[in-house]
């Protein structure tokens, strides 16, 4: 019974690490923060695709916030990054254009729609599955965007992803 009481601790410590607010205060200072474009160059439909290290980032701009999240789709490695952004059950989404997935740009997790088959009249919700595509610290500084590598340790799906080897493997730089 103790080790399921601990690996569930452990688990929710890990989760609410991946799920601190991605936009921080300007006052900090830039030490590990890498400069990964001008905010001007989020034009493209409000987004740009950009490096850091290895890892493929798109930044989306909103009318109130600004979004780090992986490029390509955990479920199967899709371009996430040009899908459409729509709002499903009150969260912001980027929907993988491969398979139609919906990913909430504030935290990665995974939405869709619940409904109970043996009882039509019961109202259809949204629910979550989980956070499945890892998301980054953003901020602006004097017009520049910033981002910082999440400070969740434990594994994401879109790990598998968002790296040299599988833009490699798709004949992308
Ligand atoms: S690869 Fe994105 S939904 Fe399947």
């Amino acid at each position: 019974m103790l080790v399921p009481i601990i690996f569930f601790l452990f688990k929710v410590s890990n989760l609410s690490r991946c799920c601190k607010k991605n936009t921080e205060m300007m006052a900090e200072p830039l030490d590990d923060w890498t400069l990964v474009c001008p905010l001007s160059d989020v034009t493209d439909t409000n987004r740009k695709r950009v490096k850091m290290d290895d890892r493929d980032i798109i930044i989306i701009k909103t009318n109130t916030n600004l979004y780090a999240l992986d490029s390509f789709c955990y479920h199967a490695g899709g371009p996430l990054y040009i899908g459409d952004i729509e709002d499903f059950g009150g969260k912001t989404c980027i929907v993988c254009p491969w398979h139609k997935y919906k990913v909430a740009i504030d935290r990665g997790e995974m939405v869709y729609q619940s409904c109970d088959p043996h009882n039509p009249s019961k109202p259809v919700v949204w629910k979550s599955s989980g956070i499945k595509q890892r998301t980054h610290a953003v901020k602006v500084k004097d017009g520049n965007v910033y981002v910082r590598f999440t400070e969740c340790t434990g594994k994401v799906p879109s790990d598998q992803y968002n790296n040299k080897e599988y833009r490699e493997r798709l004949g992308l730089s």
